[in-house]
């Protein structure tokens, strides 16, 4: 694999390639097992322009635990504030020995972009609203590890689809999974074409008897979304995540969110804080599923 700007395309085998791959490092974690340092002599670089503490410090752990030497540039304290373009730091990073850089960035091209510029690997841990691939992973993952299997999982999308990078990842590799999904949410905050294999319903309560998962998106206020509810209370009425709508799920089933979470707007503290939420599963899958990504992106070496 060099680097990972997508999910999409991607066959079944080779997702679960990578799933078997993370779970191997899962295992080494919880059996206290050091990994082998498969990229000692390797440069990681992580490049944020936009906030994070899940992917960036899970990617400086993963790096870490497979012996890289980690650089973290930071926009606010670099040349950025001179002045200096995107396409320049990609160059004098890469030039600077960089084996593989991780991109977060608000715009959706970022990632691809870097790509070409760049004659190393890049890994897209989150563009603007177009995927968020790695999200996609762990969360596959944590789902595996709970039920044992994905196929014929139903999986209901909540909230706001239309800016959800987290949602597009999904969409574009969950279903190669045997995943199903609906996008459920207030025709303000779903997409206007739906291009992909996925219903779509304004109504959670009707949806919810049906899903093994309800996979909740954070209203993302800094990308507009609030301009499309008349209110966070009247979205929490309709959408949020209660403890009244728990009760109308399948015994069996769970509740995620990849976080930052708007705890009273679309989930509920006892909600998120109970024992059908993976959230904290999901966190913690986070560090060995990227050092899986990471490994893939640089190669094995003996
Ligand atoms: N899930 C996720 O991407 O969280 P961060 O923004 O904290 O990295």
């Amino acid at each position: 694999m060099s680097g990972l700007l997508t999910l999409r395309g991607m066959p079944a085998d080779r997702l679960g390639d990578l799933l078997d791959s993370g779970q191997r490092y899962v295992d080494m974690i919880r059996a206290g097992v050091r990994a082998p340092s498969r990229l000692e002599g390797r440069t990681v670089t992580i490049v944020f322009f936009e906030p994070s503490t899940r992917t960036r410090l899970s990617f400086e752990k993963a790096a870490h635990a497979l012996g890289a030497t980690v650089m973290v540039f930071a926009p606010e304290m670099s040349s950025t504030v001179k002045g200096e373009s995107f396409k320049d730091t990609i160059l004098t990073l890469t030039a600077m020995g960089s084996d593989v850089l991780v991109i977060r960035h608000v715009l959706a091209d970022a990632a691809d972009l870097a790509a070409l510029w760049s004659g190393v690997p890049i890994i897209n841990a989150g563009a603007g609203r177009r995927e968020h691939p790695t999200q996609t992973l762990i969360d596959a993952l944590t789902l595996r590890q709970h039920f044992g299997a994905l196929q014929g999982l139903r999986m209901g999308i909540v909230g706001d689809v239309d800016n959800s990078r987290v949602a597009r990842g999904h969409l574009a590799a969950l279903p190669t999974l045997g995943i199903e999904l609906t996008l459920i949410g207030p025709s303000t905050l779903l997409p206007v074409a739906n291009p992909w294999v996925a219903r779509t319903t304004h109504s959670l309560d009707e949806a919810l008897g049906d899903l093994d998962v309800v996979y909740l998106l954070r209203v993302q206020r800094e990308r507009g979304a609030a301009a499309g509810l008349s209110s966070e209370a009247s979205y929490n009425r309709r959408y949020g995540m209660t403890e009244e709508r728990l009760s109308m799920l399948k015994p069996t089933s769970v509740i995620m969110h990849a976080g930052p979470i708007n705890r009273g707007i679309e989930i509920d503290d006892s909600v998120a804080d109970g024992e059908r939420s993976l959230i904290l599963e999901q966190v913690a899958n986070g560090v060995p599923m990227r050092m899986a990504v990471l490994e893939a992106a640089l190669g094995e070496r003996e």
